[in-house]
């Protein structure tokens, strides 16, 4: 027997949707919602985010940058995609019914980057689309919508509008907004070169676009203008579209559609983003009377075990759903703590006093730093201002961020965060109160020169972050310009090495990099082979550290090869200990500055072979016990190409 008050229950449950039914009709809906302002980890929870996209630095990344996914480094050749997780019903009953087609206006701020002045490649589009997945095979000119197999096959149901920055031989031009159509080739389009717009300059440009259906008058429309800056204020929408197209939706896309966005790379790169998006959608309520009819033909009993059933399943799918949401929170997660973050332009100014001279902590050849406080958060920074005229200044730029982001270790300066504003590059690290190293060294007379304890702690800060960036990183990484300006001093004078506007990362085989511009590193400090390969390696940085050994137990600056002849000459006269810096007097350990010192000789070995290798020097350095290598009396000859030396072997230890 069924339940008596089961029954009483579903009668009421079943007058009330009849109820809801009779009133929803098949009037439409409306959705609308502003996301941004800006985006956040917590949008992963909203849309859909199709790798190698990532919602990262206030933006939707079509297309990943250098540095928000750690584990691609070869940006060419991508595509990715953002969506609205849940799809919208856009049409409905029959095909006469010309009011049975959904409208929607959507606007959101975009900003596509170029690197440097390099060409651009290759664009995003404004989708509607079947599903969420992203093709195989989609980079290029198919722009995350198609792929070589699918496009132009009406079955692909996908609507869009690009924003093309590349010219395929198809293409009008490399600046161009088009509608789509399954296709990449679009069915109407328009170059904005005429309106004076440039969808990707040369530095950072702010377009906002408006992209408007009208599902009753069928057309689709298109405006655009450019914003000033990233915050705003948002332009008014042009009076008249750049692009109109006669549209019946019903036509080409699926009944329920998804919207959202997707971009790709080519062989040439550029950052595809969206700042903010608006979308309204006038959309169509699911339907009830299919269910209406199951209940009232199967009757009342059944109905009851359909809601109790029903309640089941919703509890089962809601399980389901949170499991699926999990690797989603993972990946939120995973880009929250630590990482970089950016900085506005005004804070940073505000932070410097205008980039007052007062406040200048140093310079070099990619920019100067200045010291910075942040009242809110009351921090005090160095910001690093990238020259405007350094040509190749972008490039720096994200070569710096993209190994220094990715770089932990107790005694590297660390990157709180960047800044790119209007062609500006500026990165932000912490602030070392105890400035550089070469300032304690070459202090003025009358100042208390820098104790034996704290030079000997500095050198092992430098060896021990010179052996993480060689072997201990993910990425081999060569440092290339190694100086006592270089290693900064944090408020316990723990050495941080910094200035990474010359790192690379070297790629897994490779075991150097050739700089085309021959940029070497700083005179005295360059071991000689480079100036034959024009190329910097680990072994030429063990040159370096050797260089900053010496500079360090002597006090004195490295000259040209000055200082290492020095030493080997009174290595060879057995007066080594004169060589340390006599502002010490005798406040200083003589067996670890002979050890020292013979290490520096053995790292600046004119030969590359012979120099030892970190792990061999962080050892020498930390264990005081550990024998340091055997230094040949006369100073080798730098011979090209390097020939095997008979006096030498790394592994004997030190007989003066
Ligand atoms: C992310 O943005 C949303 C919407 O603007 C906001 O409510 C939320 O607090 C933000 N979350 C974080 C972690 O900043
Ligand atoms: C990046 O990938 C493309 C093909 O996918 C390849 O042609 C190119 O050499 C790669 N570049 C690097 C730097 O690995
Ligand atoms: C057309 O469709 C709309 C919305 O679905 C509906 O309200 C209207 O009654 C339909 N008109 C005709 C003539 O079928
Ligand atoms: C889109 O904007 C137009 C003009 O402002 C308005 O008439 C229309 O109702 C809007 N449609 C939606 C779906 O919001
Ligand atoms: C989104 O809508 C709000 C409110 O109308 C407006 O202030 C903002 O500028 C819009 N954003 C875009 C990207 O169109
Ligand atoms: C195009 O994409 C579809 C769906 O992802 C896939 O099945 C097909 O293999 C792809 N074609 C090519 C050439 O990659
Ligand atoms: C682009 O538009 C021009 C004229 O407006 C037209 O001749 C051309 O066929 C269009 N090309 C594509 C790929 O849509
Ligand atoms: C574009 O700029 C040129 C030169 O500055 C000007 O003559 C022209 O009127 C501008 N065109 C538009 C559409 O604004």
């Amino acid at each position: 027997m069924v339940n008596p008050t089961a029954i009483i229950a579903a009668i009421a449950i079943l007058s009330l949707l009849s109820a809801v039914h009779v009133e929803a009709g098949k009037k439409l809906e409306t959705f609308s919602k502003q996301y941004g302002n800006p985006f956040n980890e917590s949008y992963y929870h909203i849309f859909e985010v199709e790798k190698p996209a990532t919602i990262s630095h206030d933006a939707l990344q079509l297309t990943p940058d250098s540095v928000a996914s750690a584990e691609i480094l070869n940006l060419t050749h991508q595509s990715g995609r953002v969506f609205y997780k849940e799809p919208f019903k856009l049409w409905d009953g029959d095909a006469e019914n010309v009011t049975a087609v959904g409208s929607f206006n959507s606007s959101f701020l975009i900003n596509i980057f170029r690197l440097g002045n390099e060409t651009p490649g290759e664009g995003m589009a404004f989708v509607i689309a079947p599903d969420l997945d992203l093709p195989e095979h989609s980079s290029g000119e198919f722009l995350g919508l198609t792929n070589s197999s699918t496009d132009g096959n009406p079955s692909n149901k996908i609507v869009a509008v690009e924003i093309d920055t590349f010219k395929q031989e198809f293409d009008i031009d490399d600046n161009h907004i088009g509608i789509n159509v399954h296709s990449v080739r679009s069915v109407v389009n328009t170059s904005l070169t005429p309106y004076n717009m440039t969808i990707a300059p040369i530095g950072a440009r702010f377009h906002n676009i408006w992209v408007d259906y009208d599902g009753v008058g069928k057309v689709m429309q298109v405006y655009i203008s450019v914003q000033e800056t990233e915050t705003g204020p948002t332009p008014p929408k042009p009076g008249s579209p750049i692009l109109s197209y006669n549209l019946n939706l019903r036509d080409h896309v699926r009944q329920h559609s998804y919207f959202g966005f997707s971009g790709s790379t080519g062989e040439d790169i550029q950052l595809n983003r969206v700042l903010r998006w608006n979308l309204t959608v006038h959309y169509f309520p699911e339907n009830d009377d299919q269910w209406l009819k199951i209940v009232l033909g199967a009757g009342i009993p059944v109905f009851v075990l359909l809601v109790i059933g029903a309640f089941g399943l919703g509890y089962y799918l809601c399980r389901w759903r949170m499991q699926l949401s999990n690797p989603k929170l993972a990946g939120a997660l995973k880009t929250l703590p630590g990482s970089p973050r950016e900085f506005g332009f005004r804070d940073l100014n505000k932070a410097t006093g205008n980039f007052d001279a007062k406040n200048k902590l140093g310079e070099g050849g990619y920019g100067v730093v200045y010291r910075g406080f942040l009242v809110e958060e009351n921090l005090q920074i160095a910001v690093k201002r990238f020259s405007r005229e350094s040509i190749k200044g972008q490039g720096d730029f994200l070569a710096e961020l993209t190994i220094i982001n990715r770089l932990r270790h107790k005694n590297l300066v660390k990157l709180l965060g960047w800044c790119h504003k209007n062609g500006k590059l500026l990165l932000v690290y912490e602030y070392m109160p105890n400035g550089s190293l070469d300032k304690h060294l070459f202090a003025p007379p009358g100042a208390d020169p820098l104790p034996w304890n704290l030079r000997y702690n500095a050198i092992s800060g430098v060896a021990s972050a010179l052996h993480y960036l060689h072997n201990e990183f993910e990425q081999r990484v060569v440092h290339r310009d190694l100086k006592a300006s270089n290693i900064m001093l944090d408020s316990s004078f723990n050495a941080r090495l910094g200035d990474f506007g010359l790192a690379r990362a070297l790629e897994n085989e490779k075991t150097s990099y050739a700089e085309a511009g021959g940029v070497l590193g700083t005179m005295g400090y360059i071991a000689p082979e480079c100036f034959h390969t024009g190329k910097a390696t680990q072994q030429s940085d063990v040159y370096a550290f050797g260089v900053v050994l010496l500079e360090v137990v002597c006090g004195q600056h490295p000259g040209f090869n000055d200082l290492v002849d020095w030493v080997w000459f009174m290595h060879r006269d057995g007066r080594l200990l004169e060589a340390v810096d006599p502002r010490l007097g005798h406040q200083y350990v003589a067996e670890e500055a002979k050890r020292l010192l013979l290490l520096g000789l053995a790292c600046s070995h004119p030969a590359a072979a012979k120099r030892p290798k970190t792990e061999a020097i962080l050892k020498m350095i930390m264990s005081k016990t550990v024998p340091v290598p055997f230094v040949p009396a006369f100073r080798p000859v730098f011979v090209w190409p390097s020939a095997p030396l008979p006096d030498s072997d790394s592994s004997s230890t030190s007989t003066t």
